[in-house]
């Protein structure tokens, strides 16, 4: 059992009154990322590269830094990890990149379940080119169906993109099959881990994915993102820095302006975090730091999965809310972003009934606005999330559906 006073205890603006379900738009932040964020600005904050002891010294800490951030997602060495400000703008920097080596006529695959930040750097490329084919969802089961992919895979296929788990639906994609069915097609698999990785262990290996990115501060860090990629295709990539940074710096290549060093720094303050719920709650503390990583992740799905089957529980036994998504709090099928619709009411009024009762939740596309289209939901202003991680309590979920029965009446 998660110990969750200690879990909250790591997260100072849990102290304040106030339910946070919204963490898919952004999580709270840990007191180990705000200390280092101080600490590197205080003592660290010069430029890189110097010959200077200073200068030496925070150049350490910053590979430090990327260093395990390769271990928490397994990747096969640091450079393999690039750092830049938003998933958004690591993904369009690949497109840009990767594209430079594509003929008119090559073609790519978009899921329409995606956050647009994996979207719409593969679809404006149809303006060089590009063909763009659409995996589309299943608008019964909610799912991507493997049979419809391998329809749209063609041997002019370069690329696919689709996320690990939707931000709206909650489900988590089998991105291993995926990877399997699209590189026997020779082609390559772009994976937005964004609405996954906060939840659940990344091993980039395991999956073999060739990119995958998600966003820090959603996983209880600062506003930063980072893209992990193969090193053989990061090698390939043409650089997109100053003339003088040629393709075979990798990732300072894919790092116009260089990354943000202070919340590069602070990253690792997320890392010593589950290695710190590990050895709160187990024997083994001078286990090797990628050791600890299951098990710390394991009480995190455990937590998460009995606050998902308290709220949706509820929710199915509603008869006029439908769950945009699966029905089950199943761990390994779902993260605990539940979104639903109600019979008789706009989700926005629904979600404005809840403000003034210090919940956040929210309602929208939350910008996957192909999948609210193609499931016709523009009209009740998109769905409403309610976005639970694993520092959120079973006391916290009840105090919701509490506030849902006088809004629902049942
Ligand atoms: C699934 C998913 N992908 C991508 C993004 C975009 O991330 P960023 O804000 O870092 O660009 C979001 C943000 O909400 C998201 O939920």
């Amino acid at each position: 059992m998660m110990d969750i006073k200690f879990v909250r205890e790591q997260f100072p603006a849990l102290e304040r009154d106030f339910v946070f379900m919204d963490n898919a738009g952004g999580s709270q932040v840990l007191k180990q990322v705000t200390n280092k964020i101080t600490d590197y600005l205080l003592h660290s904050n010069v430029q890189l590269g110097a010959s200077y002891a200073v200068s030496q010294e925070a150049g350490e800490r910053l590979k430090r830094s990327t260093e395990i951030v390769s271990e928490l997602i397994n990747a096969s060495r640091p450079e393999e990890i690039v750092m830049g400000s938003s998933t958004t703008m690591l993904m369009r920097i690949l497109s840009l990149s990767i594209s430079k080596n594509w003929k008119k006529g090559d073609e790519i695959i978009v899921t329409n379940t995606d956050h647009e930040a994996n979207v719409s750097p593969w679809t404006d490329l149809e303006k060089s080119g590009i063909t763009v084919k659409i995996w589309q969802v299943n608008p019964e089961t909610l799912e991507l169906d493997m049979e419809d992919l391998e329809k749209l895979l063609s041997e002019r296929t370069k690329l696919v993109a689709v996320t690990h788990a939707s931000n709206v639906l909650g489900t988590i994609n089998p991105i291993k099959k995926y990877a399997e069915i699209i590189h026997k097609a020779g082609a390559l698999i772009c994976v937005d881990g964004v609405a996954y990785a906060p939840h659940r262990k990344v091993d980039v290996q395991d999956l073999d994915a060739d990119f995958y990115t998600f966003s820090w501060y959603k996983t209880y860090g600062p506003h930063l993102a980072m893209m992990y990629g193969k090193y053989d295709l990061l090698k390939e990539l043409e650089s997109i820095n100053h003339y003088f940074i040629d393709n075979d710096v990798i990732p300072y290549k894919l790092q116009p302006g260089n990354f943000n060093f202070e919340l590069t720094y602070a990253v690792s303050g997320i890392t010593d975090y589950y290695a710190e719920l590990h050895d709160h709650h187990f024997d083994g503390k001078d286990l090797q730091f990628k050791q600890k990583l299951d098990k710390s992740y394991g009480l995190i799905s455990a937590h998460e999965e009995k606050l998902a089957t308290r709220l949706l529980d509820y929710l199915n036994s509603v008869s006029e809310i439908k769950i945009i998504g699966l029905s089950s709090a199943a761990a390994e099928k779902r993260v605990p972003t539940i979104s639903f619709v109600h019979e008789n009411l706009r989700s926005d009024e629904i979600v404005e009934a809840v403000d003034p009762h210090n919940i956040g939740i929210r309602f929208g596309d939350f910008y996957a606005k192909k999948l609210i289209q193609a499931l016709q939901l523009e009209e009740m202003n998109g769905v409403v999330r309610v976005s639970l991680v694993h520092y959120n309590t079973l006391e916290e979920v009840d105090k919701l559906i509490e506030v849902f029965k006088t809004i629902f009446k049942s």
